[in-house]
């Protein structure tokens, strides 16, 4: 298989005319950098989840995934997918104000252009779902908000007015799933493509703890921020004293505790068995 390309958590090999080997590793990244430590099982909790979610999907929009039958040694963390011309925009959904959006929101009262009332707070409920998408920078660098004007602009009205249309029906179908299985989904970043037919197909990964935020849903209080299924763990010790670390510096951060890396592959399955009803195995 020919190496295409190493992302932060994934690695991409060409198979056959026009399909992609898509393997999700165990690294896991924080603060734009990957971390020297990687968490065990993390890859195939990503493409486990992924799998289910393109079904949960399936009427909405056509996804990438071609097949789960993977060369040795890849099983459960690979999909073999139909390679596509992605389109280079982040689209991403908020239903909930918190992170870049919120930042967004305290500078200028608007996320990427659209205009919120006044006196969110972190956690905040929005009255209705909104596209946010961001571009998407280069390895160690920032993904930056965008306006959807500035979308259109780069890839053209129709196109950009299907990502959003598409973004917000994928993000509403699972706000509603994840709703019934006492999840909030706050927001989630999902990476569309074309076929050669210029069809607009779901790919990358889609509602995975790495791309999205899951809430407990009964533990949900505005003005704060939330408990999450993600690599909140890390991110906390990585900016706590105990790590030494200096997010501001050049430094590549510490390699993580053990108990660091065991309780966050914890909530990497609890969000899978959580979300799917099904046992991690
Ligand atoms: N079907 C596909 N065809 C081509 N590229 C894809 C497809 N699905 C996902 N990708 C790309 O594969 C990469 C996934 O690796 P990832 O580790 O997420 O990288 P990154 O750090 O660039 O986000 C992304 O660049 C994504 O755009
Ligand atoms: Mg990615």
């Amino acid at each position: 298989m020919q190496h295409l390309y190493s992302g932060k958590v994934r690695d991409l090999y060409a198979l056959d005319d026009g399909h992609l080997l898509v393997v999700a590793s165990d690294r896991v990244s924080a603060y734009d950098h990957v971390l020297p430590t990687p968490i065990p099982d993390k890859g195939r909790v990503l493409t486990a989840l992924s799998l289910w979610w393109f079904e949960q999907l399936e009427d909405l929009v056509p996804n990438h995934l071609v097949s789960t039958d993977v060369p040795e040694g890849f099983a459960g963390r690979a999909m073999v997918c139909e390679r596509l011309d992605m389109v280079p925009v982040e689209c991403v959904a908020r239903g909930y104000l918190t992170g870049s959006g919120l930042a967004d929101y305290r500078a200028t009262g608007a996320v990427c252009g659209v205009a919120l009332p006044p006196g969110l707070v972190d956690g905040s409920r929005l009255e209705r779902p909104v596209f946010t998408p961001a571009t998407k920078a280069a390895l160690g660098e920032h993904d930056e908000n965008v306006s959807y004007a500035e979308v259109a602009a780069q890839v053209g009205e129709p196109l950009a007015a299907r990502l959003r249309a598409l973004t917000l029906a994928v993000y509403e179908r699972a706000e509603r799933v994840a709703r019934g299985r006492g999840l909030v989904v706050a927001d989630t970043k999902l990476e569309f493509g074309r076929r050669g037919d210029g069809t607009l197909v779901l790919g990358d990964e889609v509602l995975t703890p790495d791309s999205s935020r899951f809430w407990p849903a009964d533990q949900w209080q505005p003005g704060r921020s939330q408990p999450s299924f993600d690599k909140q763990y890390v991110r906390d010790w990585l900016t706590s004293p105990a790590s030494g670390w200096d997010r501001s510096s050049d430094e590549p951060p510490p390699p993580l505790p053990d108990e660091v890396v065991e309780r966050t592959r914890a909530r990497y399955v609890e969000a899978y068995e959580r979300l799917t009803g099904r046992r991690f195995t």
